[in-house]
């Protein structure tokens, strides 16, 4: 009996744990990050927006990255269109010049050796994007373009920091500006947050201390607080003493380090080394700091296509990249639904014939 219990109590904690697990992975996912990414809202089963993403695609995104796992006419039958339509999206041509065929893989125009040279790094594969790194985080990375003056391409990005990618969409988008945050960091939170530098620097100016830290007796950490870094140095050199070492066992301590060198000398030993290392350990921080970050951008020169024309554009090209990701899904919940009707209808003549079989015992 008690073992039954036993077994009982420990099978169900197993499960819970089991279900906690499952429960809190795609929170656990979600969390990571940290950045906020407004949703891409994809609908891969929207074949019209699919066709544009494709069209997008070729030409502005296959110069540089293949799809090196979809073939032409595998989109093509997706998305509903022939194999004579879809050649108007095929722009390479194969080894005996001749346009690609259309059951041929998706590859890209540049070769990797050459863009490497040119970008720093080889624009990657994009057939798993959409699984990899989600539809919501392309979708922003599209949108996320910004000048920069200081980068080789004169753009940057909020989402993917110092991207050797330029803004292949800037004609259609325009240029964005970024409107900068000041944020008065302490201890890894956002204390406040200032539009401008010079409010940000005068609240610093108010509440910055030069802390020093030393670990108590029982680890505790004891804090002092100075206005200044000269006080905090100033205290910092007042308390540390110097031990001198002799291979490696401790032979005195000074209040300071020239009377450590002093009796170092006066000391010589044959064969021996000395070493000094201050006997306490201090560190000094600063209380607060300024972290400059991208607020928002702003649209500072018009593209060809409005704000809201882009960001259909942006969620075609993120509509299509999820699909070429997994061309699958298109049909998988098909399959699924047909599999359970006859499972259903299978169930009706399995019971059927076990009643028969069973007729005559009971
Ligand atoms: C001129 C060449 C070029 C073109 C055209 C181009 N890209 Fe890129 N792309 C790159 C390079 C280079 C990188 C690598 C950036 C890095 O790692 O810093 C990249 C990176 C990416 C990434 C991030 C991959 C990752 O996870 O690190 C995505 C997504 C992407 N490109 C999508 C696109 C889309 C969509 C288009 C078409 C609208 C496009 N790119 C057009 C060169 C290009």
């Amino acid at each position: 009996m008690k073992v039954n219990t036993m077994k009982q109590t420990l099978i169900k904690t197993l499960s819970a744990g089991i279900m906690a697990a499952f429960i809190a992975s795609p929170v656990a996912n979600a969390a990571g990050g940290g950045v906020h990414l407004e949703p891409a809202d994809i609908d891969v089963h929207d074949k019209i927006s699919l066709l544009r993403g494709a069209k997008y695609y070729a030409n502005y995104c296959q110069g540089c990255h293949s799809l090196k796992f979809s073939r032409y006419n595998r989109v093509a039958t997706d998305t509903g269109i022939s194999d004579e339509q879809i050649q108007d999206l095929i722009f390479t041509r194969d080894e005996d010049d001749k346009p690609t065929k259309t059951g041929a893989l998706m590859t890209s125009a540049i070769p990797a050796k050459d863009a490497v040279n040119w970008f720093g790094t080889a624009p990657p594969d994009l057939s798993l994007i959409g699984r990899s790194r989600g539809a919501d985080w392309v979708y922003n990375y599209l949108k996320g373009f910004h000048t920069d003056s200081s980068r080789p391409f004169g753009v940057n990005n909020t989402i993917f920091d110092s991207v050797g990618m330029p803004n292949v969409l800037a004609d259609l988008q325009g240029d964005q500006d970024p409107v900068f945050r000041y944020d008065l960091m302490h201890n890894g939170h956002v204390a406040s947050s200032f539009t401008s530098e010079e409010a940000a620097n005068k609240a610093l100016k108010e509440k910055l201390t030069y802390n020093v830290l030393k670990l108590g007796l029982m680890g505790e950490k004891i804090v002092e607080k100075y206005p200044t870094e000269k006080e905090a140095a100033d205290y910092v050199a007042s308390k540390t003493s110097y031990k001198v070492l002799l291979n490696k066992s401790e032979v005195d301590s000074f209040a300071t380090k020239a009377e450590g060198e002093s009796y170092v000398k006066a000391n010589p030993v044959e064969g021996g080394k000395y070493k000094i290392t201050p006997k306490s350990a201090y560190s000094t921080a600063k209380s607060h700091k300024i972290a400059k970050v991208v607020d928002h951008l702003e649209l500072v020169k018009p593209g060809k296509q409005s704000p809201a024309e882009f960001d259909r554009t942006v969620h075609d090209l993120t509509n299509f990249l999820a699909y070429v990701s997994e061309p699958a899904q298109l049909h998988r919940k098909t399959y699924g639904i047909f599999t359970l009707l006859f499972l259903l209808v299978f169930f009706v003549f399995a019971y059927m014939l076990k009643k028969e079989y069973w007729k005559d015992i009971h």
